[in-house]
């Protein structure tokens, strides 16, 4: 990695890698927030580009300062969701929506709740749906209708999952209910209260899901992310590296800051 001199600052790179399948485009930025900041500004862009706009988009840890600058924005009228559709990667098997800990609920308080993104609008899988073959053909359905997924937003776990979709997944995967990795249970543990039993199930859009996207953005931080960053972009695609399927999507860009680059 390139450091500037002056600020002891690592430098903003840009650079294509090609993996073992097509080109990715890899930017590395200064800092967290130079992460979020890049990410925000390429879905405003997008945003104001293509109002009516498909997005598929991320929970966890990382994309929180990006959906709290998006709705800074729209707060500015920099940007607007009123003729957005959008799809969530996953959710929990077993949380309804109002519990605390649900991915319907971290996307209320952290954009839906903020922004012009109104109930009919967004789509989250259902936890609790009695149905789970239906529920998540209904959600293909519904991506299908709505002209299909135009830009996904990801963030990538230590293990490489991208959504919920875990080592040893099938890269044509469609929606669909998943069994957690232990490591997973217990990176997310942290979200859940004590005593409280962090779910093991999941339902999730499947990686061939994922591939029919457009446009994707893949952001990471944090050396925690390092190995697996380094897996998706430069070991031959395999089921053990969910991430790796990426190399065969159109139009992949990773935003990274240092300590996720470090292995590169
Ligand atoms: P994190 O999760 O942003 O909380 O690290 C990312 C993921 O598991 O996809």
């Amino acid at each position: 990695m390139k450091t500037d001199a002056a600020s002891g600052l690592a430098q903003k790179v840009q650079t294509k890698l090609s993996g073992h399948g097509q080109p990715m485009t890899i930017v590395v930025e200064p800092s967290v927030e130079a992460v979020a900041a890049h990410v925000h500004d390429a879905l405003v862009e997008h945003l104001q580009r293509t109002p009516r706009t498909v997005l598929g988009l991320p929970t966890g840890g990382t994309p929180i300062p990006v959906y709290a600058r998006l709705v800074e924005s729209y707060r500015a009228g920099r940007c607007s969701f009123k003729h957005a559709t959008t799809f969530n990667l996953d959710e929990y098997i077993g949380l309804g929506a109002e519990h605390p800990a649900s991915y319907a609920a971290y996307m209320r308080e952290n954009l839906f709740d903020h922004v012009d993104c109104s109930v009919g609008q967004y789509h989250i899988l259902d936890g609790l749906a009695e149905d789970v073959e239906a529920e998540c053909a209904a959600y293909e359905n519904a991506m299908a209708a709505s002209g299909g997924l135009e830009l996904v937003l990801l963030g990538i776990g230590q293990n490489a999952h991208i959504g919920f979709n875990e080592p040893g997944s099938d890269f044509h995967a469609r929606t669909r209910a998943v069994d957690l990795a232990p490591s997973t249970v217990a990176a997310n543990a942290r979200y859940f209260r004590e005593g409280q039993q962090p779910p093991t199930k999941a339902l999730s859009m499947g990686i061939g899901t994922i591939l029919e996207a457009r446009r994707i953005i893949v952001m990471a931080t944090g050396s925690s992310k390092a190995k697996a960053v380094r897996r998706m972009m430069t070991e031959a695609p395999s089921r053990d590296v969910p991430a790796s399927a990426l190399q065969f999507a159109t139009d992949v860009t990773i935003v990274l800051d240092p300590a996720a680059a470090a292995e590169l």
